[in-house]
């Protein structure tokens, strides 16, 4: 496939969010972007907008992506679309780890059976949660001790890593080892706006926290070349 070539020596951290509405909109910024020093994101909005045809043209463009769909089901309605994810050619795929440990390994199960090395990540506690939200839906423990909890249920499902805040990596990565791969969102260099995001790191910050893969969206996208801020990111922030 081409984008697996294409990534091939790809050490980039940064997976660049693409939230945008249309299949335009999110292909000229992808063009704005290079596969060399990024990977990309799609989420829910973008793929319900355009579906299968986003993934195919970033593909094109050699972009590896992640989709973040957060899967959410019954085991083998999680596992089959994690499957259907797998099939089209995406980096890595993630799921709430609240599905469970059993549906959790068989969708980590159906992509070894279907010769898939697709990364499996999953949601631990969605970062607009609190515990007055967690409380609300009968959970009563603190985030923090939900977001352990469910990392390590998460690791023994035999899934590669989770999402987390940066401000958590360090903590997690002690809790779930080296290998286990920490995805951030949430990151922001000293000068930008913060937007909506409450708890930032920069990048720099986040890195030496733990992270493993920098989830980054408005800081890149919205700059009047994002080219160049991604650009600047890998290679003087990061390097
Ligand atoms: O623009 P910004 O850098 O804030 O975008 C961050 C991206 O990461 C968005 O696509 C957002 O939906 C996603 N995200 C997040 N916090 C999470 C999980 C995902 O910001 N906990």
């Amino acid at each position: 496939m081409i984008h697996q070539q294409a990534a091939k020596g790809l050490v980039s951290p940064v997976i660049v969010a693409i939230d945008k509405q249309d299949l335009n909109s999110a292909l000229t910024l992808a063009d704005s972007l290079d596969p060399k020093l990024c990977r990309v994101k799609v989420g829910k909005e973008l793929f319900t907008r355009c579906g299968p045809s986003i993934i195919e043209a970033l593909h094109q463009r050699d972009f590896e992506v992640f989709l973040d769909l957060k899967f959410h089901d019954i085991p083998n309605t999680t596992a089959q679309a994690v499957l259907a994810a797998a099939d089209m050619g995406v980096w890595m795929v993630n799921l709430h780890a609240s599905v469970g440990l059993d549906a959790m390994a068989l969708a980590k199960q159906r992509l070894v059976d279907n010769g898939h090395n697709t990364l499996l990540i999953a949601v631990t506690v969605l970062t607009s949660m609190t515990e007055k939200t967690l409380s609300q839906i009968g959970v009563e423990s603190d985030v923090e001790s939900q977001v352990k909890r469910l990392a390590l249920l998460t690791q023994e499902a035999g899934l590669e890593g989770v999402v987390c805040s940066a401000n958590e990596a360090a903590s997690l990565k002690a809790l779930c080892g080296p290998d286990f791969k920490l995805v951030t969102p949430g990151i922001r260099l000293l000068d930008d706006s913060k937007d909506d995001q409450k708890r930032i790191c920069t990048p720099e910050e986040a890195i030496a926290n733990g992270s493993d893969y920098l989830v980054i969206g408005r800081s890149i996208t919205t700059a009047s070349n994002p080219r160049q801020k991604l650009q600047y990111i890998v290679n003087d922030c990061l390097n």
